[in-house]
């Protein structure tokens, strides 16, 4: 495990940026998984910075999402669909074809999340996930008490959960109470992984994720058993770690990083 603690958001996203051209640059064809949320826009930003810019090639990349509401059409602009192609797929050459993300309105969710499970499988596994997590520690969508061998499948959201993301959505608007989302298991076997958190409110669930004890009260604890996982935080983020200093004293002495 690598901890990296940014000065700001802006340096973090860089960081974070420069270990997905890493392995792009190593494997052009390589199968991301990615996120949603607030904590991977700057991410998101600098890779159609690196296309735009210095005319970086994403038309190989396969990638897989993480999670969707049960139930949004995919063109209502709060699905994560509507989310990936305005913050990102819209704006590299990725490759339409290759863009996979769980289908929302299909009449059989069970055959849809095997078969989600089947095209990962069949494109070679992930090769990098990019993680955020909620303030109750849960990646995707795996919220406490979600097994930690759990596979691609829906979830019920906890209330706190249905709170936190109620900002995206317009007033009086009903968020979704139901997702299909990776599971714990199916995460666990990308190949690398990277999670990416900002601020105070992510705190709590950092310190859990990386120093917590292993436990399905924060689904994110299970990175503790990833053999390459990377967090890069920024200090509001890593602000509750006990080990903090000397992850600084890491960074500090391997800038670029120990692997
Ligand atoms: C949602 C998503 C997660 C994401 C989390 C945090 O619950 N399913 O994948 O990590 O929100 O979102 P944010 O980055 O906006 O704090």
């Amino acid at each position: 495990m690598e901890v990296i603690i940014s000065n700001t958001y802006e340096e973090l996203s860089k960081a974070a940026a420069a270990a997905v051209a890493k392995t792009l640059n190593s494997k052009p064809n390589a199968v991301l998984g990615l996120a949603t949320g607030s904590s991977p826009l700057g991410l998101y930003k600098e890779m159609i910075r690196m296309h735009k810019e210095e005319g970086f090639d994403f038309s190989h990349v396969i990638t897989f999402n993480l999670d969707e509401y049960v139930g949004l059409k995919p063109d209502h602009p709060q699905s994560y669909r509507s989310f990936m192609h305005e913050n990102l797929f819209n704006h590299i050459n990725i490759a339409p074809q290759n863009i996979h993300l769980p289908g929302a309105t299909t009449g059989n969710y069970r055959a849809f999340c095997e078969s989600y499970e089947k095209m990962i499988a069949d494109c070679g596994g992930i090769d990098l996930q990019v993680l955020g997590i909620g303030s109750d520690g849960h990646i995707g969508f795996n919220e406490p008490t979600s097994s930690l061998g759990s596979r691609t499948r829906i979830k019920t959201l906890t209330q706190q959960t249905i709170d936190d993301n109620a900002r995206f959505f317009k007033d009086g608007e009903k968020v979704p109470i139901y997702a299909i989302t990776m599971g714990v298991g199916t995460i666990l076997e990308a190949k690398k992984i990277i999670l990416l958190a900002n601020g105070e409110a992510k705190a709590e669930a950092v310190a859990g994720a990386i120093e917590g004890p292993v436990t399905s009260m924060c689904t994110a604890s299970a990175l503790q058993l990833h053999k390459q996982v990377n967090f890069y935080l920024d200090r509001a983020a890593a602000s509750k770690l006990k080990m903090r200093e000397y992850f600084e004293w890491i960074q500090a002495k391997m800038p670029h990083g120990a692997a």
